[in-house]
């Protein structure tokens, strides 16, 4: 069910640290690779052996025992598709809400851009202690809250870990969650680049950033995605750098021939300098320079009346919900 899929397990100082030994088997037993990370105050409670033997990788604890060109942390936020915190104690929970990284797992967490699943389990009063409640509540995650029973500490009430098979589910939903496959889409991205001659543009101050998080989240849910962007972005699926709002066009319109949906989240400049000067434009005596700017085309208008042209297709909308799913509860901003 998991196989080619790479789980992290992120395993904190919690008593039920312990259950996460079965819960590894049960991912082993669905083919997923695993790899345990584990804060220093987990391994009171779990040893390395044991997760090293049940995993079939080495356990990482230590943020500074970097092996590779790429640091740890880096490192494993890259190879894994979902990283799973169970159990999370209050205080990493609390640690990760306020993005401090001091341990390995922390510094993943906070490097991770795939679904993180977090599953509590705490004393009660800890649970209901209303500073972790405003922590999770920051964290736009998928969060398995605890049951309600007979707690280690001796205690009753909400605070145990969740079943296995819960936390085994929601990792099933999330990595196999493919509402998009079959479909292309086309993303733009990014403020597009006039000239005004060979050293200098006007442009504005979009980062891409909106796009390039369609982009991947529409990646992740099953679609073939061609990004055009007008910013340096390394990505396994399509990307095509473009400058201008000319260069964009031409690609929009060949890529968006054979697509299903386009989402337009390029800042496109709605003027180009009239003629660019082929030489570096020199200072004069005057005070004063003028430039005369052209519209430039509405890539938009045009692609959507091709697309009118080519009915029937444009049918496929991206929910936030989707986006939602995508990240477990992670919103875009
Ligand atoms: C026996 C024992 C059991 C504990 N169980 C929990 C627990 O279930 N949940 C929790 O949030 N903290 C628990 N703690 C407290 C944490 O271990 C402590 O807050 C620690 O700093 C957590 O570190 P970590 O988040 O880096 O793993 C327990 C402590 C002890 C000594």
């Amino acid at each position: 069910m998991l196989s080619g899929k790479t789980i992290l397990v992120g395993i904190t100082g919690g008593i039920a640290a312990y259950k996460i030994c079965e819960l590894i088997r049960m991912y082993k037993r669905a083919n997923a690779n695993i790899i345990v990370v584990c804060t220093a105050n987990a391994l009171n409670f779990v040893t390395k052996l044991t997760l090293q033997n049940l995993s079939g990788n080495e356990v990482a604890v230590e943020e500074f025992d970097v092996k590779d060109f790429k640091p740890e942390h880096i490192s494993y936020a890259d190879q894994a598709d979902i990283m799973v915190i169970a159990p999370a104690t209050a205080n990493t929970i609390s640690k990760i809400a306020q993005g401090i990284c001091d341990n390995l797992l922390t510094s993943i967490a906070c490097a991770f851009t795939k679904p993180v699943i977090i599953a509590p389990a705490m004393n009660c009063n800890m649970w209901e202690n209303p500073v972790l409640q405003e922590n999770l509540n920051k964290l736009h995650y998928e969060i398995l809250e605890p049951e309600s029973g007979y707690l280690a500490c001796g205690y009753e009430g909400k605070g145990r870990l969740c079943s296995l098979e819960k936390i085994f589910d929601k990792t099933v939903e999330l990595l196999t969650y493919k509402p998009l496959s079959g479909k292309k889409i086309v993303i733009t991205s990014g403020g597009t680049i006039e000239d005004i001659d060979p050293v200098r543009y006007i442009s504005n101050y979009s980062s891409g950033k909106m796009g390039l998080a369609l982009a991947d989240t529409a990646k992740n849910l099953g679609a073939e995605v061609t990004l055009i962007t007008t910013k340096n972005v390394s990505r396994k699926y399509n990307v095509i750098k473009v400058k201008s709002a000319f260069e964009m066009k031409a690609a929009v319109e060949k890529e968006f021939e054979n697509s299903d949906c386009i989402i337009m989240a390029a800042a496109v400049a709605d003027y180009r300098v009239k003629e660019i000067s082929p030489q570096k434009m020199k200072k004069t005596s005057d005070d004063e320079i003028t430039l005369t700017f052209v519209k430039n085309p509405d890539i938009l208008k045009r692609a959507v009346r091709q697309e009118v042209k080519n009915l029937p297709s444009c049918h496929l909308a991206l929910l936030p919900s989707d986006c939602r799913l995508l990240r477990g509860k992670r919103k875009f901003n």
